[in-house]
């Protein structure tokens, strides 16, 4: 069992990750940390305690930072996932709340509990893991790795031609993740646009799995409406939709599923480009993913989360 963090800004595809992880047998997440992003921080983490609590887990959910390190904060993505996060299928209110700590404290002091053996999954913008290695810059050597949802090396970014969301929201949080010398890797949106499932896969889902499943499926609705209507720098409207963060949490059970090249990544921070993550020619390397067997992520996701509601609850 690989243990992990999920710092997410839940979000339709974060929720589907989440289901996906703690439904996955190889999977131990041992928290999940909110960012805003997505949606406002407080939203975040009440979505993050009700993913949680709905999957029979009573692991910790940490608030993360409720703004970017330097830049003012974007306005939230609700026209992606609806004003609940959730693409309006209703408020859930936690029974239990968060923990103490924030955010960057309790990924320090989980990595400093079991060094070695954790690997972080944001997929979200990158402050909260900016603000754990300011905290604790020894967590670096101690990460098992650090599997990013983010960016758009290849491919056009889907805010603007060059910025992929989750780098967008945080720039400067990104730019010192990528230059800090630690194993990380980058399933971006060269990877991920290519991952796509469609309203039958959540029909599928949901009869198999009624609890779980029929909750991704109403959720998705609202998601699907904007894969249909919305342009998209790189893509024309379809009928379906990316799978963003599911393919990062499937990146660290299944790293054959992509194709990687290694290059350090610089982030740019200021001007028309701001947010792009560009391959560089000097820096620290960072597995970057350009290539995806889709059928198999979009496979093993369906497998892993069709047994979410026999796994807990
Ligand atoms: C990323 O941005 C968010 O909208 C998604 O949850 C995903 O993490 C894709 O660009
Ligand atoms: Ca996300």
């Amino acid at each position: 069992m690989k243990k992990i963090i999920i710092d997410t800004d839940p979000g339709i595809d974060d929720a589907m990750a989440i289901h996906l992880a703690f439904a996955h047998p190889d999977l131990e997440v041992v928290g999940l940390t909110s960012i805003f992003g997505n949606v406002h921080v407080p939203i975040a983490t009440r979505n993050a305690l009700a993913l949680a609590e709905m999957a029979g887990s009573d692991c910790p959910v940490a608030e993360g930072a409720e703004t970017p390190l330097v830049q003012p904060q974007h306005p939230p993505g609700y026209f992606v996932h609806g004003d609940d996060g959730f693409g309006n299928s209703g408020v859930i209110e936690p029974k239990g709340g968060k923990d103490p700590r924030g955010a960057a404290q309790f990924i320090v002091d989980s990595i400093n509990a079991h060094p070695g053996e954790i690997t972080l999954c944001p997929i979200g913008p990158l402050t909260n893991i900016a603000l754990a290695l300011r905290l604790d810059p020894s967590i670096a050597s101690k990460t098992a790795g650090v599997v990013v949802m983010g960016g758009a090396v290849e491919t056009p970014g889907n805010v603007t031609e060059y910025a992929e969301a989750n780098i967008w929201h945080d720039p400067h949080a990104a730019a010192e993740v990528f230059a800090t010398d630690w194993p990380m890797t980058l399933i971006g949106l060269d990877v991920t646009e290519v991952v796509r499932c469609t309203p039958e896969d959540f029909d599928a889902l949901e009869a198999t799995s009624p609890r779980i499943g029929s909750f991704l499926n109403r959720a998705v609705q609202f998601y699907f409406e904007w894969h249909r209507t919305k342009p998209h720098y790189a893509h024309g409207p379809f009928e379906g939709c990316f799978m963003h963060d599911p393919s990062a949490v499937l990146a660290i059970t299944n790293p054959e599923f992509f194709t990687f090249r290694e290059t350090p990544i610089v982030v740019e921070t200021d001007g028309e480009r701001i947010g792009q993550t560009a391959r560089a020619s000097q820096g620290v390397p960072v597995k970057v993913a350009l290539e995806v067997d889709a059928q198999a992520v979009r496979a093993a996701f369906l497998k892993f989360t069709s047994q979410a509601d026999s796994q807990r609850g």
